[in-house]
């Protein structure tokens, strides 16, 4: 049983906050499968949601019936991350999630995100001020530290613990092996046995086998999964069948197919117009896709349509040839062309990459 504080968090699994990914309506479709414990807002910049800006307070809104549910603020000043804290405690959320976690340029160099990990004093500070500004829940999401000379997770997660936070997640990755860098999940066993408080294990966990292997290696209280969850919505359920012992729920063409394009239909509706539904979209299909078979012909297929209606036909073609190859019937499946260049318009800047 995984506890924050009286939070229960059953099963013990977590889906990660990714921002431009886990809105309320990819949290909504990660529910309805079933399987996850808790759910995370993408990252909130702490300054907008202390000034109220109606975007970011959007950002922090979830489903009545969406609980538990932590909101993630990030943000470098004391002050100005407590204030945040507050109106994500007056939103209603279950627990309040500071970011230490994120390597992006931008984040950093404005010293929030993974930038923390290298000044625990400054740090210190931060988690002081947001423990004291709000009374429920309070945890914290790291990495291993800032560079291999630099894995100072350990220390981190000590402080925090002194400050008054309640648990932690540690991805195994130092900021300087962004997403990549070779697998160590010793680092989180070092956390789990420096403190008291429950951590959640993150970092590559994609399925049974290394859900498995991240409880046993690390002794972690539960685990966080981020792309996987993306790759395989239904990671969280069929991990938590295994935990329980039950049979796994296996997922069918026609399933995924109907998940893809429902999820897809109601992301249209968030979007003002549907040039940002396409590219939401076309962001997921670089994730979703690695989990069907012939998954580059789908991500060619979607990356290159240039209306939500033609990625609809073509998913549709897609997986009506998958079920011909899975009657025994030939089928050639032909990966999409990029569209002709319009002139004067500016070249897409997006590609179905490998990722
Ligand atoms: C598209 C994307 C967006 C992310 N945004 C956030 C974020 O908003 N906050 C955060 O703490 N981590 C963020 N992360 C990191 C994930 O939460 C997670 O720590 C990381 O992806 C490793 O876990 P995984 O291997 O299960 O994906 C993001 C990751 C991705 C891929």
């Amino acid at each position: 049983m995984l506890r924050i504080r009286d939070i229960e968090i059953d099963p013990k699994l977590v889906l990660a906050p990714m921002e431009g990914v886990t809105d309320v309506t990819f949290r909504r479709l990660i529910r309805q499968i079933g399987g996850c414990g808790l759910t995370v807002t993408e990252f909130i910049p702490a300054a907008s949601l202390a000034r109220g800006d109606v975007k970011f307070l959007r950002m922090a809104a979830f489903d009545p019936d969406e609980s538990p549910i932590a909101i993630q603020i990030y943000g470098a000043d004391p002050a100005v991350l407590a204030e945040a804290a507050r109106v994500a405690e007056a939103k209603g959320a279950h627990i309040l999630d500071l970011n230490m976690g994120c390597p992006s340029k931008q984040v950093c160099k404005n010293s929030g995100g993974s930038s923390l990990m290298k000044d625990i004093p400054h740090a210190q500070r931060i988690v002081r001020a947001m423990r004291a500004a709000v009374r429920i829940p309070f945890t914290v999401k790291m990495r291993a530290g800032w560079d291999a000379s630099m894995r100072n997770a350990v220390d981190m997660a000590r402080m925090c613990e002194d400050e008054g936070v309640e648990g932690l997640t540690v991805h195994w990755r130092t900021r300087a092996d962004r997403y990549g860098g070779e697998r160590d999940l010793g680092i989180i066993r070092e956390v789990v046995e420096a403190v008291s408080v429950p951590v959640l294990a993150n970092g590559d966990i994609v399925d049974i086998e290394s859900a498995r292997e991240a409880f046993a290696e690390t002794g972690c209280a539960g685990l966080m999964i981020g792309r996987g969850a993306i790759r395989n919505p239904w990671v969280f359920a069929q991990i938590s069948a295994d935990m329980r012992g039950e049979e796994i729920p296996t997922v069918s063409l026609a399933e995924r197919e109907r998940v893809l394009l429902s999820y897809y239909e109601a992301l249209r509706t968030t979007f003002k117009n549907d040039h940002g539904a396409l590219g939401r979209m076309k962001k997921i299909a670089r994730y979703f896709t690695r989990g069907v078979p012939e998954g580059d012909v789908l991500r060619s297929a979607i990356f290159y349509s240039t209306t939500v209606e033609q990625a609809y036909e073509r998913i549709a073609e897609f997986f009506h040839g998958l079920r011909e190859v899975e009657a025994g019937r030939p089928w050639t499946f032909t990966r999409a062309a990029p569209p002709p260049r319009r002139r004067g318009r500016q070249p897409q800047r997006t590609s179905p990459g490998t990722s």
